[in-house]
C-alpha cells in the first residue's frame, strides 16, 4: 500500500515504524486502523484466523502476504486486537500467547478484556488502549479528511516505560489530533463504553425511537410517517447538541418545541429510568456483562439475533430505507 500524505496525518512515526504492528482480524476497525497506520508510514501485516471471509479483501487493499494469526504475532512487536471482544480471551490463549515474542506491545481498542481479566497478558508486555471514538469507516474517512478523530488512550502496563508514548503515537497514526486525545484509565473506557453504548447510544436510543413510532402507528399514522416524525431529524438534532450543547438545541427549536420537551421530556424518561440505569450499570461495573457476553457462542449469537429481531418493526426499515437515499 503506498503511503498517503493527507491533510490529517498528524503522526510523526519516527521511533515507531521501525516496529512491525500485527493487526488481528480484518472487520470494522482493523481495516480503518491497517489503512491508517500504512498510510502514515508504518509497516502493518495482517492476522486472520483460517478460512477467513476477509481474505480477498485483504488483498485487494494491498496488505500481502496474508498471514495465520500466530504467524502474524512472531513477527511483530505490537499487537492490535481488531476482532469481537467476546472472542479475546480464546484468541488469545489458543492463537496469541503462545506466539508473543517478549516485549510485545498488546494493542486494545476495547479495554473490557483487560479490565475484566478475560485476557491476562503475560510479563514483560506493554499494554495500551487507544479506542478510536467511531466505527471503523469513520476512522477510515475521518482519516482521509482534515478533520480529527477522537478518541480514549490509556496504559495498563507500562513494561518499556513507553507505552504511553506508543499509545499517542498509535493514535496520531490513526488520525488522532493532541486536542482530541483523552487520556483514561482502562475500567473508565471499560465501563463507560459498554453503559454508553447499552443505556443510552443503542439500546436506550432505539428503545426510545421503537416506542415513539409504535405510538404514532398505533393512533393510525402510516409506518413512514411516523418514521418521519420519530426518527428521520434525529441527525439534524444530534449535530446541533454535538455544536451547541443541549441547551443550545433548545434555543434553536421552535417555542411549542421547548414547551412540548419541558412538560414531556422529564415525564417520559423518569427517575425510574435513572434508577434502571443505576442497575445497569453495577451490572457492567462488577463484570456480570462481561461474564455474559465472554460466553457467546453460534447458539448464543443466533439467539441474540432473534432477541433483535424483536427490538425492530420490518415497517420501520422498511422506512429508514426509503428515506436513506
Ligand atoms: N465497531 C466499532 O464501532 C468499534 C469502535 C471502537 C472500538 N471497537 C473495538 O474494536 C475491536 C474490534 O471490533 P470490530 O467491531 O472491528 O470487530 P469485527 O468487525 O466484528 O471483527 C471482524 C474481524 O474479526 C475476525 N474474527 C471473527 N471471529 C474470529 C475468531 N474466532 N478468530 C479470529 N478472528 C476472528 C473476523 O474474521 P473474518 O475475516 O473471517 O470475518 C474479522 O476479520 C473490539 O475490541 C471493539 O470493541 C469497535
Amino acid at each position: 500500500m503506498v503511503a498517503l500524505q493527507k491533510g490529517n496525518s498528524t503522526a510523526s512515526p519516527k521511533q515507531l515504524t521501525d516496529k512491525v504492528i500485527a493487526v488481528i482480524g480484518y472487520g470494522s476497525q482493523g481495516r480503518a486502523v491497517a489503512q491508517n497506520l500504512c498510510d502514515s508510514g508504518y509497516s502493518v501485516i495482517i492476522g486472520l484466523r483460517a478460512g477467513s471471509k476477509s481474505r480477498a479483501r485483504v488483498q485487494k487493499d494491498g496488505f500481502a502476504p496474508i498471514l495465520s494469526i500466530p504467524a502474524a504475532v512472531r513477527k511483530a512487536k505490537i499487537v492490535c486486537f481488531a476482532f469481537p471482544d467476546h472472542l479475546h480471551s480464546r484468541v488469545f490463549k489458543r492463537s496469541i500467547k503462545p506466539f508473543l515474542k517478549c516485549q510485545t506491545t498488546l494493542w486494545f481498542l476495547h479495554a473490557s478484556s483487560i479490565h475484566f481479566g478475560l485476557v491476562k497478558p503475560p510479563k514483560g508486555c506493554d499494554v495500551i488502549l487507544v479506542a478510536p471514538h467511531a466505527p471503523g469507516d469513520a476512522v477510515r474517512e475521518i482519516y482521509l479528511t482534515d478533520r480529527s478523530l477522537s478518541a480514549f488512550y490509556g496504559v495498563f502496563r507500562n513494561h518499556s516505560k513507553q507505552a504511553g508514548y506508543t499509545a499517542r503515537q498509535l493514535a496520531a497514526a490513526l488520525g488522532v489530533k493532541r486536542q482530541n486525545l483523552i487520556k483514561t484509565t482502562f475500567e473508565r473506557e471499560a465501563v463507560g463504553d459498554l453503559f454508553g453504548e447499552q443505556a443510552v447510544l443503542c439500546g436506550g436510543l432505539a428503545m426510545l425511537i421503537k416506542h415513539g413510532f409504535d405510538t404514532l402507528v398505533d393512533h393510525g399514522w402510516k409506518p413512514e410517517n411516523a418514521y418521519l416524525e420519530v426518527a428521520y431529524q434525529l441527525d439534524l438534532i444530534v449535530a446541533l447538541i454535538k455544536k451547541h450543547g443541549i441547551s443550545g438545541m433548545f434555543a434553536r427549536i421552535s417555542p411549542a418545541a421547548r414547551l412540548g420537551s419541558v412538560e414531556a421530556g422529564p415525564k417520559i424518561i423518569d427517575q425510574s429510568v435513572r434508577e434502571r440505569m443505576e442497575e445497569q450499570f453495577e451490572r457492567i461495573r462488577s463484570g456480570a456483562f462481561a461474564a455474559k457476553f465472554e460466553l457467546l457462542d453460534d447458539q448464543a449469537l443466533a439467539s441474540l439475533k432473534r432477541a433483535l429481531r424483536k427490538l425492530t418493526d420490518s415497517r420501520f426499515e422498511k422506512a429508514a430505507r426509503k428515506f436513506s437515499r
